[in-house]
């Protein structure tokens, strides 16, 4: 039998933080393990979105990315770890679904008007950072996923690509499936200053942060601030160290909730004990970082295998719309 496919993907960003581990990755390795047969694609080309002037960073974030795919989980023996910009085929395709679609359509897109307001872009968006989700609806049906797993801020794209989808097989034959998303249930993590955490914020915790790092972090987290004296009675749902006791120390999250609000758990013990749980979760991940980073050789070996196997999908779909469309 056909195994389903999953296809997902995320920019180089470079070291990975807790939220796009709890946020995605986790959930990735989950599908890995109930037996999909998964693709992971490091979008390069979609950073230069934004990114374009200054390019020399996206390799070694492309590489210090798939290390913290592989540390949590990711098993290069079950699934295809890959580059975007590697497999051209992407851009063919790309070319071709921009036809399919029209200019209001793409700035209709909840998600890109959020990007262009916090980024101040005004009118000033270029044609490629407007069309990026036709790359990414490209980057989907190329390999005719049936799963794509997202942040909620993604949804919108996949709703474009089945769109694309149903229009070229109406007018061309029937070629694409209509991939559906999987949002990651409790995603929202939020950063040190409770604002989302992301890397441009600078409100992270790295998968790589060494205990004391962390230790420090944690200590200057947000924290309700109407609870200053260990009796004064506290919010959790406002508080950010809950936020991560929910995630990463489940069993004494009724304990914690408790005596947090009746006054009896002061923030210093409360901190002091997440980062105890943080540090046995993040100590194997150093680890493995170290084990990784003393032997590049193995990574790229991984991604360049990852990259002749997503070739070989791409370049039999390519033939296949050739054929459907007859041109090329
Ligand atoms: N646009 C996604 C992001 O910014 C990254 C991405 C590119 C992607 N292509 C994809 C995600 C295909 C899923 C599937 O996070």
């Amino acid at each position: 039998m056909k195994k389903d496919r999953v296809l997902s993907g995320m920019q180089p960003t470079g070291k990975l933080h807790l939220g796009n581990y709890v946020g995605a990755l986790e959930n990735w390795v989950k599908l890995q393990d109930e037996g999909y047969q998964n693709f992971h694609m490091v979008a390069d080309w979609h950073t230069l979105t934004v990114d374009y002037e200054d390019t020399r960073q996206i390799h070694p974030n492309t590489l210090d990315v798939v290390i913290d795919w592989l540390c949590a989980g990711i098993d290069p023996e079950k699934s295809v770890v890959f580059v975007q910009s590697r497999v051209k085929e992407h851009a063919e395709l790309h070319l071709l679904f921009s036809m399919l679609i029209t200019v209001p359509r793409l700035q209709r897109n909840p998600t890109l008007k959020e990007r262009i307001k916090d980024l101040h872009l005004g009118k000033n968006i270029s044609y490629g950072h407007l069309g990026y989700p036709v790359l990414q609806a490209a980057d989907i049906l190329i390999y005719k996923a049936d799963y794509v797993p997202v942040g909620e801020d993604q949804m919108p794209h996949i709703e474009l690509t089945r769109e694309i989808a149903r229009r070229f097989n109406y007018l061309y034959g029937n070629l694409f499936p209509e991939p559906e998303g999987l949002v990651t249930p409790f995603s929202r993590m939020p950063g040190l200053d409770g604002r989302k955490m992301s890397k441009s914020l600078g409100n992270t915790i790295l998968l790589s942060d060494p205990p004391e790092v962390l230790t420090q972090k944690v200590m200057s987290a947000f924290t309700d601030p109407e609870k200053i004296r260990l009796g004064d009675p506290g919010h959790p749902e406002i508080c950010v160290v809950f936020a991560y006791h929910r995630n990463f120390n489940q069993p004494e999250i009724p304990e914690i909730e408790r005596d947090c609000r009746n006054g009896k758990l002061g923030c210093v013990a409360c901190k002091k004990n997440l980062i105890q749980k943080l540090i046995a979760f993040l100590e194997p991940w150093g680890e493995k970082r170290r084990y990784y980073e003393d032997r590049m050789d193995e990574i790229e070996g991984i991604i360049e295998a990852g990259i002749e196997e997503a070739r070989q999908v791409a370049r039999a779909t390519m033939d296949e719309v050739r054929e459907t469309m007859k041109i090329g």
